[in-house]
């Protein structure tokens, strides 16, 4: 049994169940290389500080670089009586210099330490993240570059709305992603304050040098209030905030997928390596991977919701719920990669039917505005043309036909401002190019959006 770091003032072992109950080593190892990169920059400090010497400070950060060999080489059997990754590192510290290893936790409490680590991972991992976001934005763009003939319908309430490119609809996805980048951006620049120098709460009694250790760390600044520093994980929920963001906008391309490889749709194909089957249906070829990605979204929102929850009814400064931030941190970060990874793979693994989606695209009146528009140019107020057109529709709903069907004398029944080149007008692709104005689908602008995206990804 390995004995407490905090074991001076208690007269009993502690119980077994307790130790099990109390220990967060089973997951918090995961920060044993922030661990060990925090207290490297604490004992050089501690040396320049004259508050260790220098021999004890290159003893002391020579001992954690061979302790984090052993780590990442999963020499270590790490059980929970040595309660957290920052005991079992001090521990194993101490066992392999003896008396100086005493000396690391100098002007240092595990309150400051894990905020610190946690500081040190969630800005390893949004540079991780954001690595990831440009493939997914990568296999957009190239997706929407090699299909920019392709015209499908545009929705609204799930109804076809208006005609628009397929590029222009993935486009979409595009600007989301580029959202969550800024997001995740501004998080890191709150995740980038140093709290260490708080110590357990108050502040330390040591002249600790915290601006050094934060340009050491590669921190931007120092944290103004040690009891804020130890009890703040905002910087947490902010990661986990755009991590939800980010998992909702997976979660609707996951949708469209879903219901875009339905036989009712039958607008895209996954390749047979991205789908699985049935065990009982032999002909059944399932979308499980969008289908996961919008299942997993839930998990992060639970992430998200139970760290605030946890949060909400801490009095200051330090409490034992804080541990709780970690699995969910961590349960955030591995859906959040895995789900970046399949979809960037994903998208490279569909084709769409291009004859399909421009079928669909020319059934169910999705010109009327086009022709409302035709009519306003032709002199009418756009509300008289809206309800002229409404009538038309409602003509050709009654006959079963699409409004490029009508005859020229059909539609000029309801108007006389309508002529010969109404035809035209309606012609889908005219429709499309028509809208040719900054943010629309029209296939100029389109065309320059996917310039742009591909100038600033670099491909
Ligand atoms: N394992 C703890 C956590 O994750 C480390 C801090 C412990 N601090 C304390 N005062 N017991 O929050």
């Amino acid at each position: 049994m390995v004995q407490k770091v905090w074991g001076g003032r208690f007269k009993e072992e502690t119980d077994v169940l307790v130790n099990k109950f109390n220990a967060s080593i089973g997951f918090d190892q995961r920060l044993y290389a922030q661990d060990i990169e925090g207290s490297i920059a604490h004992c050089l400090m501690l040396a320049r500080q004259g508050i260790i010497t220098d021999d004890e400070a290159s003893q002391i950060s020579n001992a954690l670089r061979t302790i984090k060999r052993g780590l990442d080489r999963g020499e270590f059997r790490l059980d929970d009586s040595y309660e957290d990754i920052h005991t079992f590192v001090e521990k194993t510290l101490i066992e392999k210099i003896g008396a100086i290893g005493e000396k690391l936790h100098t002007g240092r409490s595990r309150n400051d330490q894990v905020a610190l680590d946690i500081r040190l991972y969630v800005r390893h991992v949004i540079e991780k993240i954001l690595g990831l976001i440009k493939e997914v934005e990568t296999s957009f763009i190239l997706l929407a570059d090699n299909n920019f003939d392709v015209v499908m319908p545009g929705y609204t309430h799930m109804q076809r709305a208006q005609p628009v490119l397929l590029a222009h609809h993935l486009l979409a996805y595009y600007e989301m992603l580029k959202r969550d980048e800024k997001r995740y951006e501004e998080t890191l620049k709150r995740v980038n304050i140093l709290p260490l120098g708080s110590a357990a709460l108050a502040g330390s009694t040591f002249d600790l040098d915290r601006e050094m250790v934060a340009k050491e760390l590669g921190f931007e600044g120092i944290s103004q209030n040690s009891m804020d520093a130890v009890s703040d994980r905002d910087f947490v929920l902010d990661f986990l905030f755009s991590s939800s963001v980010l998992m909702m906008h997976l979660s609707r391309i996951s949708e469209e997928l879903v219901i875009w490889s339905s036989q009712e749709f039958g607008f895209v194909l996954i390749s047979d390596a991205f789908c699985t089957g049935s065990s009982i249906m032999p002909q059944k070829k399932n979308p499980d991977l969008p289908e996961l990605i919008r299942g997993k979204t839930g998990r992060v929102y639970g992430d998200l919701i139970s760290l605030l929850t946890a949060m909400k009814g801490l009095p200051l400064s330090y409490n034992k719920d804080m541990q709780e931030d970690k699995e969910a941190l961590f349960d955030a970060v591995d859906t959040v990669e895995i789900c970046l990874l399949v979809m960037a793979r994903l998208l490279g693994n569909v084709s769409f039917s291009s004859e399909r989606m421009r079928a669909a695209s020319e059934k169910g009146f999705l010109t009327a505005t086009d022709l409302a528009d035709y009519l306003v140019r032709k002199g009418m107020t756009f509300r008289e043309a809206h309800e002229v057109v409404g009538k038309i529709v409602l003509f050709a709903i009654e006959n079963k036909k699409e409004l490029h069907e009508l005859t020229l004398h059909e539609m000029k029944s309801f108007t006389i401002r309508i002529d010969e080149d109404v035809y035209d007008w309606l012609d889908t692709i005219s429709c499309i190019n028509r809208r040719n104005i900054p943010g629309g689908t029209g296939s100029d602008m389109v065309r320059k959006s996917i310039a742009r995206a591909k100038e600033e990804l670099g491909i």
